[in-house]
């Protein structure tokens, strides 16, 4: 069986396991701190165990890299890294507003530029987004791109959750300059609607993206052709361990990306 197909039947298998726990009393229970740092709540261990069952099952022979488990060992002789978060956008999915996702990714070293398959599913009806390195991304069944001509309206993304005062006075004159933006609440489904050409720019340098929140997101926006830079406008890469925090741009091309940039430096 094919890595994407591993990751795309986990994925439906956590949509299965959690479309009716979203936004029930359920959903919320606490399970104290996980890996990531965050609180982990009822539904997203759920959705976890749902994965790393199924990779049981079918004796998928990897190191896991849940937000919420940590590093799992599931062979002595792993053929690569599961990078999980299994819930996305976990308090929209607590409050049952409809915008969370599972992202989940495979990567043949410890570095986010070898990812090789990912799938990214949108947990409120079930639709998928996913690639494989050199394959292109797709959104079901469907090949997708990052927007090429010049939007009617120009949408960016920018994630401030928890931003410093310092970075939202930098950022100001995107919100003041007839930009639309935008700010959904799930960075990786957020990722997914840039690549499939829904946004012209997704900005978060908020330094606080885990590995776990970009895996997936990283390869369908390279393969859907867009540009994913890190803060100082290089390609993005990181390592894959629970201390990497991430600030990172993805933009559908040089335009749009010098025109954000040049007015927030
Ligand atoms: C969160 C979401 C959110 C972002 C946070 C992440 P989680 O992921 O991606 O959009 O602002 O930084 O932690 O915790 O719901 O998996
Ligand atoms: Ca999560």
């Amino acid at each position: 069986m094919e890595v994407i197909e591993i990751l795309r039947e986990a994925s439906n298998r956590i949509y299965e396991n959690v479309k009716d726990l979203a936004g029930t009393e359920h959903a919320a229970g606490d399970f104290g701190r996980g890996a990531g740092g965050d609180i982990s709540r009822n539904i997203d261990i759920v959705a976890e165990k749902t994965v790393l069952d199924y990779l049981k099952e079918i004796n998928f022979e990897c190191v896991v890299l849940g937000e919420e488990c940590g590093r799992v060992e599931l062979s002595n002789n792993p053929k690569g890294y599961i990078i999980m978060d299994a819930i996305d956008g976990s308090a929209n999915a607590v409050r049952g507003v409809p915008f969370f996702c599972s992202s989940l990714a495979f990567a043949t070293e410890n570095k986010l530029s070898s990812i090789t398959d990912s799938v990214i599913t949108d947990l409120s009806n079930g639709e998928m987004y996913w690639a494989s390195k050199n394959k292109g991304s797709f959104f079901n069944e469907e090949p997708i791109k990052v927007h090429s001509s010049d939007p009617i309206y120009k949408i960016v993304g920018i994630n401030i959750s928890g931003a410093t005062a310092d970075l939202i006075k930098r950022l100001q004159p995107i919100f003041e300059n007839h930009n639309h933006t935008r700010h959904f609440g799930a960075n990786a489904l957020e990722m997914a609607l840039f690549a499939r050409g829904l946004m012209d720019i997704f900005i978060d340098l908020r330094d606080k993206i885990r590995i776990q929140d970009i895996a997936a997101g990283y390869l369908i926006v390279k393969e859907a052709g867009g540009l994913l830079l890190d803060a100082d406008l290089n390609p993005l890469d990181a390592d894959l361990s629970y201390d990497t925090r991430i600030s990172f741009i993805a933009a559908t091309n040089q335009k749009i990306l010098d025109e954000i940039m040049s007015q927030i430096k």
